[in-house]
């Protein structure tokens, strides 16, 4: 079978998502598996080309899993003549300049969200891509996540009947990096530096609701730093600036309310870290990344309020587990087998840099509806 090289740039890749998730469960697992199949019968060998900061860094990472093209210069990477793809993973203000350098030598751009820091950015971008006529993705992984593909196919199989509600609970503890270190980058807690919950999360909800719900038309945010002083990755400490919770308020398409708190500072109890809540006339669901659990109508208990008597019921055991009736890859592969078909034989791709800044529109928004303490009108964006 006829075997097509692909070569793609990928910067950033000694971070967390650009390392774990990426590269290693996506493009060399794709290696892994013999390249990916196309549809015309071909195969497509993606080789990656790692760009990063640190040469000692990248040439061990490189070593590690047998990959001979790194560089430590975004130019000399993309004036490789194989390098057809640009995939950016670096801390989010980094992006913007490098995606643009990255147009101009002609690359087609695949880049984590949020795409740009700032909406008119995230605009340019996609217009630049555009207009260059190259092909463009964002990631939206959540999308592709057994649990909300599930919530999906219940949407899509009229489970819901008329949709009311979406409630959202999204986070986890991350350790004030004193007496534990932190699980995540010091940045995200320093507004100068691209940190933040809401510009972090919001690009995700924005596409997880406009997507498998409704369109989100309107948004109020509510958002705090609750911890206002970290340790960063040298134990130092440091002021955190940016908004380490987010509670937000968004009106759908149809009047669909969805509530949505997202939180570094909020200790789980819950069956996974994210869990999305529907109710609809006809059944309520409730998913998380990999699960996900119906109530229909009929089955409904009648639950009657009696503060004088102990709970007798098992809510949560009412509820039937929806079965997975496929096989889930991890959501990052999968996203990335769409973009390199797309690239590979131009199929239809639709998460491109135009959807992306929707999601950095949602997070502006978000970020001035807090600072001004009112809802805001979420305007379409012109394709
Ligand atoms: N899709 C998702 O679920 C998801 C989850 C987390 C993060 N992200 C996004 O991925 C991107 C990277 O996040 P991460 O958590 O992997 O961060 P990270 O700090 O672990 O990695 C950042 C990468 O950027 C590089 N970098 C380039 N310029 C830098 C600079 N000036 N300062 C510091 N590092 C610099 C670092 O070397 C490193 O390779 C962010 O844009 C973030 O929004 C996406």
């Amino acid at each position: 079978m006829a075997r097509t090289v692909i070569g793609v740039v990928m910067n950033g890749v000694t971070g967390r998502m650009g390392y774990r998730q990426h590269l290693v469960r996506s493009i060399l697992a794709l290696r892994a598996e013999g390249g990916l199949p196309l549809p015309d019968g071909r195969t497509l060998w993606p080789e990656p080309i790692l760009v990063g900061r640190g040469e000692d860094r990248l040439r061990e990472l490189a070593e590690r899993h047998g990959l001979s093209r790194w560089t430590t210069s975004l130019e000399e990477a993309l004036a490789d003549p194989e390098a057809q793809i640009y995939f950016d993973a670096q801390v989010t203000p980094a992006r913007e300049k490098a995606v643009r350098a990255a147009i101009a030598a002609g690359k087609h751009i695949y880049t984590e969200k949020p795409s740009a820091h700032s909406l008119t950015g995230a605009l340019e971008l996609a217009g630049l891509a555009r207009d260059a006529g190259v092909c463009n993705g964002v990631v939206q992984d959540k999308l592709f996540l057994p649990g909300l593909l599930k919530l999906r196919r219940l949407v899509d199989g009229g489970f819901f009947g008329r949709i009311l509600s979406v409630r959202g609970e999204f986070g986890y503890w991350v350790f004030e990096g004193d007496w534990q270190d932190a699980q995540r980058p010091s940045w995200n807690y320093r507004g100068e530096d691209g940190g933040g919950v809401i510009l972090d999360m919001f690009p995700h909800w924005r596409y997880v609701l406009d997507r498998i719900v409704a369109p989100v038309r309107s948004v109020y945010a509510h958002a705090a730093t609750h911890v206002p002083r970290r340790h960063d990755e040298n134990g130092r400490p440091y002021r955190a600036t940016a908004d380490d919770a987010a509670y937000g308020v968004f009106e759908l398409e149809g009047g669909v309310v969805a509530q949505i708190n997202s939180s570094w500072t909020v200790r789980v109890d819950r069956d996974e870290l994210v869990e999305f809540q529907i109710d609809g006339t006809e059944g309520s669901a409730v998913a998380g990344l990999r699960e996900c659990r119906i109530q229909h109508r009929a089955a409904t208990p009648k639950a009657v309020w009696n503060p004088d008597l102990p709970a007798t019921e098992d809510f949560r055991a009412q509820w039937q587990r929806v079965p997975d009736n496929q096989e889930f890859g991890n959501a990052f592969k999968a996203q990335w087998e769409l973009f390199l078909t797309h690239v590979a034989t131009g199929s239809p791709f639709g998460w491109d840099l135009l959807e992306g800044a929707k999601g950095v529109q949602l997070a502006e928004l978000g970020l001035r509806s807090w600072r001004e303490g009112r809802r805001l009108d979420v305007p379409e964006l012109e394709r």
